[in-house]
């Protein structure tokens, strides 16, 4: 049974985008229908431009669909991907979880399985404090939060975080620790966890 796995995230300069790869490999290792899809870009073209890295990826992922409230429905399973803000999420990832309100309203929230991967220019910089911002908004979705904890050795190797993988990115945008790994175990929790999910269901239907 293929679970559908949206993997929604929000990047400025890429490193979101590339985790979110990263958790589409695993899911293709894994046998899932895997979906890359971005939140929406709300800010203003003259900041956008004023970032030489920002305006590159805005260019570069073009073509990436922008995922909507059919691509939740849709659904099993969905991995957040999401920079830290000020410690918190960024507001395009915030609006895409504020449009979900009529799917929420309908009952099509309830019962995914998901987790969360964040980043920041610190190692300490609120990484932590933006996966809990997206899981509190999780929980009114009445979703299953899958998150990684220390359920393999690789966790340990990517600075440990049980939350869901967290990583810094330096001034050049390169991520400091190798979290590649960690990515795709999480990624291949989340659909586990999504098919024991849909196998109950199954059963009890
Ligand atoms: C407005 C703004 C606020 C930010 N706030 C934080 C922060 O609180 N802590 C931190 O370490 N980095 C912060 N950063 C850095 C971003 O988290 C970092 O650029 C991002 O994780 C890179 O991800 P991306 O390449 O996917 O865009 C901030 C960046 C911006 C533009």
């Amino acid at each position: 049974m293929a679970i559908n796995l949206a993997i929604v995230y929000y990047s400025s300069t890429g490193t979101n985008y590339q985790m979110a790869k990263w958790a589409e490999e695993a899911a293709q290792e894994a046998g899932a229908n895997a979906k890359v899809l971005k939140v929406e870009e709300l800010a203003p073209k003259a900041a956008i431009e004023s970032n030489p890295a920002w305006k590159d990826h805005y260019e570069a992922t073009q073509d990436v669909p922008v995922a909507s409230s059919d691509d939740i429905e849709w659904a099993d399973a969905i991995i957040f991907s999401t920079p830290t803000r000020f410690g918190n999420l960024p507001s395009q990832m915030k609006q895409f979880l504020d449009m979900q309100g009529g799917l929420w309203a309908n009952g099509k929230t309830i019962n995914k399985v998901v987790s969360a991967m964040s980043s920041a220019s610190n190692a300490h910089g609120g990484q932590e404090a933006t996966v809990q911002a997206l899981y509190t908004s999780m929980m009114h979705w009445g979703a299953i939060i899958a998150a990684p904890g220390y359920t393999d050795p690789v966790q340990f190797a990517s600075g440990g975080n049980p939350y869901g993988v967290s990583v810094t990115v330096d001034q050049e945008g390169n991520m400091v620790e190798d979290v590649k790994d960690a990515v795709k175990h999480q990624a291949k929790r989340t659909i586990e966890v999504a098919s024991l999910v849909k196998k109950g269901q199954e059963v009890n239907a």
